[in-house]
């Protein structure tokens, strides 16, 4: 389904984190052994599929290198994990605006030039950069939003990896949403941060009744990160992020206390250094949590990022636009909703394997309150359920529609299969449309509207369900993709192996009273077995009742009805007891007197022979004809 495999990135900050990511991406793409991230394949996409178009950033140490030397420039000081080769995308310049703090201007260098929005959008347009990824410095909330209306402005989807408002905000949220494109944020909650790591074990003390009276979380490093954080007054948005993510967690009101601007010179390079301590009283008594964890604290953040932007990349394959709420929950300190990571993690699982929209159109009589065929009811309500697991097991989303009908009401029946095309048109691009109808409509006009209703809906994979799909079917509908359903042949076989089992019969009467392939195939089967058999076959329509007649009764001669169930009673075949009889299918008129007790009790008391035998072999997976059309 995929339109094409790269994944084109666009990055705003060139500091450690996009240093960490871009080398994570060249670690997969050179040596495949990136170890320890959260998917190694995403809805299709590898890490490796990651392919970096533009930069921008204020440095003049940066600013105009390719790319693969811009991000081991100095004050870039994280560890290297891969050589990046030369990519021939250079960094461009964009505007300072409150990039860059006053205390920061040695560290940044930046170069103070006027730089438009316009300027920025056409080198996005140009690159074609599907996502651009912002890594502004703390407390660089005009930047931040320049970044955001410049993706919007090329249509390229965001993420946002740092602490100013932007998908958490419903304005923006909606900006993004009314120009078709996905963003997640706000502000990377690390692979193993020290935020992820405090909601887990606050989480845990809440869940475990415990009550919270201290929660201490500090962060210290001595990156460019760390450094820029010592100005406070860019930190408001920080501080609101990082203890929004605890306290959200947690049923209890508490008051967490964050330091996440910690800084300390002797902490080599990237390393961030994080304490976590908690107290509680449980069961009367106090409890005690401290602990310590160390990191490199950009690889950290680029083990979420890089799983980020596939997922913009599978919600603009879908068409899928506004804030990516389950990737922003399980990404993000701050998201536009909060919620539990496992919860998150389980939602977001989902989103990645929901590629597909399918929607079968079951027939009435599969339903349990169908008044007919009880047998073919179970039967067909076992095969549906069968596929709606299967699809569940591979994370598919499935609908059964059904007409809330008693009958065969095929003009009702046709409704919805017209009402089915349409929730799948509607469906955005980048899913997998999927229709599963049996082919059970017989009146020849509806039949031909429900053809050219399905040659109308390009895009939409149709599937049959009941019976191999019949030759003028699969010849006029082009989409048809392959079918779910019985095997025709088999059927015959058993039919047939079910009444020589049963008597020892010369000559086998097959009675049918419609004609198509289905029954065709059946009868094909029947023949076969017989010939091998040396036993002879006559088939009659059931309108035949005088010539079948002449049969009933008659030594060696055994009658298999197809595609009428209960002809036996039609044909008034009461003074049939000594002739077997094996029969199949549903016919809702004799159906409904076989549910009369009274009936079916006198005929079994009078030994009648022609119970109802219903044989299939379901073949439940999907069998595709040809590939899936994307
Ligand atoms: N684990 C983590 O490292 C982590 C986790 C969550 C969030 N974050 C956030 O991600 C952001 C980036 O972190 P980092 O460690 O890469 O920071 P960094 O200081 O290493 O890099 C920032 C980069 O932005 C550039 N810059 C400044 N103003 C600019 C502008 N106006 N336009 C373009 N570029 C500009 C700087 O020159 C620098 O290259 C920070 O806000 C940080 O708090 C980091």
């Amino acid at each position: 389904m995929k339109a094409n495999k790269e994944i084109l990135v666009a990055i705003a900050g060139l500091g450690n984190c996009a240093s960490a990511l871009i080398q994570a991406v060249y670690r997969e793409k050179s040596k495949k052994d990136l170890k320890g991230v959260m998917h190694r394949d995403l809805g299709g996409y590898s890490i490796a599929d990651v392919k970096f178009v533009a930069a921008f950033d204020v440095d003049k140490n940066k600013v105009g290198k390719d790319i693969s030397e811009a991000i081991f420039s100095g004050p870039n000081c994280t560890e290297k994990i891969s050589d990046v080769s030369y990519m021939g995308v250079y960094v461009s310049l964009g505007p300072v605006l409150d990039g860059v703090a006053s205390h920061m201007k040695d560290e940044f260098c930046p170069m103070e030039q006027k730089i438009t929005e316009e300027r920025i959008v056409a080198i996005l347009r140009e690159s074609k950069a599907e996502v651009l990824l912002n890594y502004m410095p703390v407390g660089s909330d005009e930047a931040t939003a320049f970044y955001a209306r410049c993706a919007l402005k090329a249509g390229c989807g965001f993420v946002n990896c740092m602490p100013s408002f932007i998908c958490s905000k419903p304005e923006w949220g909606e900006l993004f949403r009314k120009a078709g494109l996905p963003c997640i944020g706000d502000d990377i909650k690390s692979q193993i941060g020290a935020s992820v790591l405090n909601r887990s074990i606050l989480h845990l003390f809440d869940m475990r009744g415990t009550k919270i009276e201290e929660a201490l979380q500090s962060n210290t490093g001595n990156n460019t990160d760390f450094r820029n954080m010592q100005d406070l007054t860019r930190l408001k948005t920080k501080f609101a992020s990082k203890t929004n993510t605890l306290i959200s967690n947690v049923s209890q009101d508490i008051v967490a206390k964050v330091i996440c601007n910690g800084y300390d010179p002797n902490i080599k390079g990237d390393h961030k250094i994080c304490h976590i301590h908690i107290k509680a009283i449980g069961t009367g008594t106090e409890v005690v949590f401290d602990s310590k964890m160390e990191v490199v604290d950009s690889y950290n953040s680029a083990g979420v990022v890089i799983d980020a932007v596939r997922v913009i990349k599978i919600a603009l394959n879908r068409g899928i636009s506004g804030p990516i709420i389950p990737a922003c929950a399980y990404f993000m300190k701050l998201p536009p909703e909060q919620m539990e990571d496992n919860y998150a993690n389980f939602l977001l699982d989902e989103w990645i394997h929901d590629g597909s929209r399918t929607i079968i159109c079951s027939h009435s009589r599969i339903q349990d309150f169908s008044f007919s065929g009880q047998r073919y009811s179970e039967f067909w309500t076992r095969t549906i359920k069968e596929l709606v697991e299967n699809a569940r097991k591979h994370h598919l989303k499935i609908k059964v529609m059904s007409p809330r009908i008693h009958y065969h009401d095929e003009k009702e029946y046709l409704k919805i299969i017209e009402e089915a095309i349409k929730e799948l048109l509607v469906c955005p691009s980048g899913y997998e449309r999927n229709l599963v109808i049996p082919f059970s409509i017989t009146d020849p006009n509806l039949k031909k509207k429900m053809i050219t209703l399905l040659q109308s809906c390009e895009g939409i994979n149709i599937y049959s369900i009941n019976v191999a799909p019949d030759e003028e079917f699969l010849s006029q509908v082009p989409n048809i993709c392959g079918y779910a359903g019985m095997d025709e042949n088999k059927i015959g076989e058993e039919l047939y192996k079910e009444l020589v089992s049963r008597a020892e019969v010369s000559t086998i009467i097959v009675v049918r009273h419609q004609k198509n392939q289905g029954l065709e195939w059946r009868i094909q089967a029947i023949k076969r077995m017989a010939e091998v058999n040396q036993k002879k076959v006559i088939v009659f329509g059931a309108h035949e009742q005088r010539q079948i007649k002449k049969y009933v009764g008659l030594k060696g001669v055994g009658i298999i009805t197809l595609g009428c169930r209960g002809t036996e009673i039609i044909l008034g075949f009461k003074s049939s007891r000594n002739t077997p009889i094996v029969c199949m299918d549903n016919n809702s008129k004799v159906d409904a007197f076989l549910n009369q007790m009274k009936i079916a009790t006198s005929y079994s008391q009078e030994g009648f022979y022609g119970d109802i035998v219903f044989s299939g072999i379901v073949n439940a997976e999907m069998t595709p004809r040809k590939e899936v059309v994307s």
